[in-house]
């Protein structure tokens, strides 16, 4: 039987990829965190192709494609980005990379050279795969689609303990700012914005912890 294609979409830090990467491992299937792809590109971007003023070059960007090659690897257990054969697990998760990475994702470029990438990986199903278009244009006939949404003092404060808990000093005000910022420009993008599909469940987490909306998640793949 054809194991199941599930998008999971909605905003910053509800909590998506960890939910997600459980829930891979219990039904069996391949989770794909897509934020980590366009995290990915802007980390080379901001290693590669800066102006002289520290800007991101774009044109430099989009000419240096050929040389990107982004791939998960598995690291005891754990699906790690690797770029061009470098872990950079961590890198994608610094404040720089996080205050360019919308501007990154809402290049339409950008959006065309990891969509068709994303697409393969589902052609023989069993996926899960988070993000932020997966059920409106990367996998629009995805079997079970989700959109996660909880409340911005609640995601910041899980975004906060999750940079402190990879080492990653900062304050709770630029974490929710940043939130704030990112969620304005995915939702706001032309191409591919931040949006539920017409036909995916919402599941508001505010008050949900993981386990609770795992169970909620699995009870409606179960029907
Ligand atoms: O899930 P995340 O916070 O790591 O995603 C980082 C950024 O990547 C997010 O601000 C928007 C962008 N993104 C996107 O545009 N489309 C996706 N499918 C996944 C992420």
């Amino acid at each position: 039987m054809k194991k199941p294609v599930i998008a999971i979409d909605g905003f910053s830090s509800t909590g998506k990829s960890s939910i997600s990467k459980i829930i891979a491992e219990k039904l069996g299937i391949v989770h794909l965190d897509t934020g980590a792809l366009y995290r990915g590109i802007t980390w080379f971007a901001l290693q590669n192709c800066l102006n002289d003023d520290e800007t991101i070059n774009l044109e430099q960007l989009f000419s240096s494609f050929p040389l990107i090659e982004l791939e998960f690897k598995n690291d005891n257990g754990e699906l790690v980005l690797f770029l061009n054969h470098i872990n950079i697990s961590k890198e994608i998760r610094s404040h720089e990379v996080s205050q360019n990475v919308s501007f990154i994702a809402k290049q339409k470029e950008v959006r065309d050279f990891l969509l068709q990438s994303q697409r393969n990986l589902a052609e023989k199903g069993g996926i899960i795969m988070d993000g932020r278009d997966i059920g409106t244009v990367v996998l629009p006939n995805a079997d079970f689609k989700f959109f996660l949404t909880a409340s911005i003092e609640e995601r910041t404060r899980r975004r906060y303990q999750e940079l402190l808990s990879l080492g990653i000093e900062t304050d709770e005000k630029f974490v929710k700012d940043n939130l704030i910022e990112r969620d304005r420009i995915d939702s706001e993008r032309e191409i591919a914005p931040l949006k539920k599909a017409d036909d995916a469940i919402v599941i508001d987490n505010t008050k949900l912890n993981k386990k609770e909306t795992i169970e909620s998640i699995l009870a409606y793949l179960k029907k």
